[in-house]
């Protein structure tokens, strides 16, 4: 199967007035991994949650396209039918809802109607990755993050990944929290997912998870913006000098979104 492209072009984005991301350009494809690094506050969840479709994220310019197909006018629950995914910084916890029905559930949505996954194979199929993650069966019949360890959040992410197969997947901060072991246990998960037909946009500020998940192309962000892209020896240059030679390259004092207010 060929990989979908998702495509993001000129994209602004507000949040209550104030102007965030100030013009993105950034295509992934079917195959390609890619890393949007950057110091804290440049923008890169809002560039996450715009891509899902969060109510307090105003687009104001730009275009987002999947397959050729406007994201923009898709509902959340549409943009994640049409193979979109999102791994939050914050998994929020959701009670009432089991994290086996929560996963049946986003699975069966992505299919045709009345053609749901059969329950034995469902529950193979999460047992083999509840395996793979190392997470403990009876989380499976817990409420989705309800009490779960930041680690155990993390994890879970990565269980809904491996779990509903979408064609692009973003990634925010999925390694913020974990320690080594459990950093390498969701690397080994997220590359799992490797193939022509998966394009991945991993957020970190750090090059760690890159040490186990090699990226094809790196993207630097500052104030609202990509301001520099290239491959893996990018990351590595970050992760040995810091973002100051950037900022002088680039001219750039203040590497946070400066707000301006519209109104
Ligand atoms: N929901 C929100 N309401 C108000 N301001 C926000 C909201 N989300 C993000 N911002 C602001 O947008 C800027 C960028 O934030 P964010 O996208 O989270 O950066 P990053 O993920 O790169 O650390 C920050 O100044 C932040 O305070
Ligand atoms: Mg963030």
């Amino acid at each position: 199967m060929a990989g979908s492209v998702l495509e993001i072009k000129n994209l602004h984005v507000s949040i209550e007035d104030k102007e965030i991301l100030k013009g993105v350009d950034l295509t992934i494809k079917g195959g390609e991994f890619h890393a949007v690094m950057g110091p804290n506050g440049t923008g890169k969840s809002t560039l996450a949650s715009a891509i899902m479709g969060h109510p307090k994220y105003e687009i104001t310019e730009g275009s987002i396209t999947l397959d050729g197909e406007d994201v923009l006018e898709m509902e959340v629950d549409e943009r994640a039918r049409a193979g979109l995914f999102l791994a939050m910084q914050y998994p929020s916890e959701i009670s009432g809802v089991t994290t086996s029905d929560f996963l049946r559930s986003a699975i069966n949505a992505r299919r045709e109607e009345g053609d749901g996954i059969p329950l034995m194979k469902f529950i193979k199929e999460l047992d083999k990755d509840l395996d793979l993650l190392d997470i403990d069966q009876n989380m499976a019949t817990r409420y989705l993050n309800e009490g779960f360890s930041g680690g155990e959040k993390k994890r879970n992410e990565i269980l809904q990944l491996l779990q509903i197969k979408p064609n692009i997947a973003i990634l925010d901060e999925i390694d913020s929290g974990l320690d080594i072991d459990a950093l390498k246990i969701v690397s080994k998960g997220i590359n799992k997912m490797r193939s022509e037909s998966f394009g991945c946009l991993m957020i970190t500020h750090y090059q760690r998870l890159l040490n186990y998940i090699t990226p094809d192309y790196v993207h630097v962000m500052m104030q609202g913006r990509v301001v520099k892209s290239g491959g893996p020896e990018l990351a590595k240059r970050l992760e040995a000098e810091g973002y100051e030679w950037i900022k002088e390259e680039l001219g750039i004092e203040d590497t946070e979104v400066s707000v301006e207010q519209n109104a």
